[in-house]
């Protein structure tokens, strides 16, 4: 039986969740255009001043919105960053599978209760790896899903190899067929396990974390990623009244439960965004105010970008970062691990940095093995980069001179972004696909603290 979207919204509730008279009258809201325009400008060489809003973690956003899979009642969020192209994608996605989704601003709401389809199909997953994360979801709750496999950034082969084998240690039959994941749970659901990821891996943690909530007993996931993302995740399932304890560990203990209701959550604020800003206010040597933004979830980077020379500060729900622009950056070294080591996702901004810093370091990727590729599109800028394997040894050059580059994913294009801000002269970034998927009006909120930025 087919649900009318119409029927499933209780306006009055709507309206208590923040959402207005116009929203709930009008056509549903499927977020802002795309952009038309694929480059940025950027003229370099002014100090950022001011306050910067950090939007909810699109890392979270993506994989909360599959968690809304899991239960035929309502779930809110507030806080998502609903105009990225990613968040698009995955409304494209759950739409696809039959769920209602409303958005408004930064406010969501998902019923997942008139699923037609347990299929997600190549053209929309393609688009990005996130989508992944509705294979357990969907497999928890109906029994069966076919996931095509995924896409996404281009910063490694990126297999799904844990999140198949995990689920299989649930009961699952799992083959792989024409680019498709088809998966079936044993008769009476998925049943619960001690599983132990040989690796670290985000997405696996979380796919796993949300299959558990509805299998038969209790799920231990061994060696689980300890990312906030995954805790911001795990609190909202507990919303939602499924029983995770461990959050924040290695070692998460899930104990399945018949049935998961709806829930309101306001989702953690980005802090790869949160980040890359405080790296802009470091390179241009200014003060920036970055609000609603948590330091605790950046600690190996706060502690990393306080060693050049910056001021780091929590100020109750906002971060303080200044620069003396007299004082040169220093150089330090990085390697990225899994949290709460050096984050991956700020390997590229970091190196960014370096380029313009005093002395040499020495930039260690362990998470990815193809994620240099802002490498070459730095050094048509001035930037003295050499690539040995997975370590790169930058040496600071007096300026950075500006160039066309080449967007290539999504962190290496922010890079460039906080390259030319730096740049004698204009940096033109092609292929701004990529920064539109991640990063939320930055032309916007650059531009909003003294940058010379706009789109193209
Ligand atoms: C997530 C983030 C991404 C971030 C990454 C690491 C999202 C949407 N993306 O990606 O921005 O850079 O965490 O912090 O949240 N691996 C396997 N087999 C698997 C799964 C992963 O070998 O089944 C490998 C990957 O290739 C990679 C490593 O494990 O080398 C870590 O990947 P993982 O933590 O899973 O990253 P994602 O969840 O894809």
């Amino acid at each position: 039986m087919t649900v009318a979207k119409e029927s499933i919204w209780n306006d009055s509730v709507l309206r208590s969740r923040g959402f207005s008279p116009e929203s709930l009258k009008g056509a549903p809201d499927k977020g802002p255009a795309p952009s038309t325009l694929d480059k940025i400008k950027v003229i370099g060489g002014q100090e950022l001043h001011g306050d910067i809003p950090i939007s909810g973690a699109k890392n979270c956003a993506l994989k909360l919105m599959c968690a809304a899979l899991l239960t035929d009642k309502s779930v809110y969020f507030e806080n998502a960053p609903n105009s990225l192209r990613d968040m698009q994608s995955q409304t494209e996605l759950l739409e696809y599978l039959g769920c209602a989704v409303k958005r408004e601003g930064s406010l969501m709401a998902i019923n997942a209760g008139p699923v037609k389809t347990q299929t997600a199909p190549y053209d929309i997953v393609r688009k990005m790896r996130g989508s992944i994360l509705v294979l357990g979801p969907l497999l928890a709750r109906f029994g069966e899903a076919k996931v095509s496999l995924p896409g996404g950034c281009a910063i490694g082969t990126r297999p799904v190899d844990m999140h198949i084998k995990a689920l299989e240690e649930l009961g699952a039959q799992i083959t792989l067929e024409e680019g498709y994941i088809n998966a079936r749970a044993p008769a009476g659901g998925l049943q619960g396990a001690k599983i132990l990821f040989p690796k670290v891996s985000v997405g696996a943690t979380e796919n796993l974390m949300m299959a558990a909530t509805l299998a038969n007993g209790t799920t231990t996931l061994v060696n689980a990623a300890r990312e906030p993302e995954i805790t911001d995740l795990g609190e909202c399932l507990i919303k939602m009244g499924a029983k995770i304890t461990g959050l924040g560990t290695e070692r998460i203990t899930i104990e399945g439960v018949n049935s998961l209701g709806g829930a309101h959550h306001a989702i953690v604020p980005d802090r790869i965004e949160t980040g890359t800003y405080m790296v802009a206010a470091a390179m241009t040597g200014g003060s920036l105010r970055l609000k609603n933004a948590r330091l605790e979830h950046l600690s190996a980077a706060a502690g990393h970008l306080s060693q050049t020379g910056v001021a780091i500060d929590q100020d109750g729900a906002d971060i303080i970062v200044s620069r003396d622009p007299n004082i040169p950056l220093k150089s330090i070294d990085i390697m990225t691990e899994p949290h709460p080591g050096f984050p991956t996702d700020l390997q590229a901004q970091f190196m960014a940095m370096l380029t313009i810093a005093e002395g040499a370091g020495l930039v260690t990727e362990t998470i990815f093995e193809n994620r240099f590729m802002h490498v070459p599109e730095l050094s048509r800028m001035g930037a003295n980069i050499t690539v040995q394997g997975h370590s790169a040894i930058v040496r600071g050059v007096p300026k950075l001179t500006g160039a066309e580059v080449m967007a290539t994913d999504l962190r290496a294009s922010v890079a460039l972004v906080l390259a030319g801000l730096v740049a004698e002269g204009e940096t033109t970034i092609n292929r701004i696909y990529h920064l539109e998927r991640g990063y939320e009006n930055i032309v916007e909120k650059l531009g909003g603290v003294g940058a010379n930025i706009k789109h193209a």
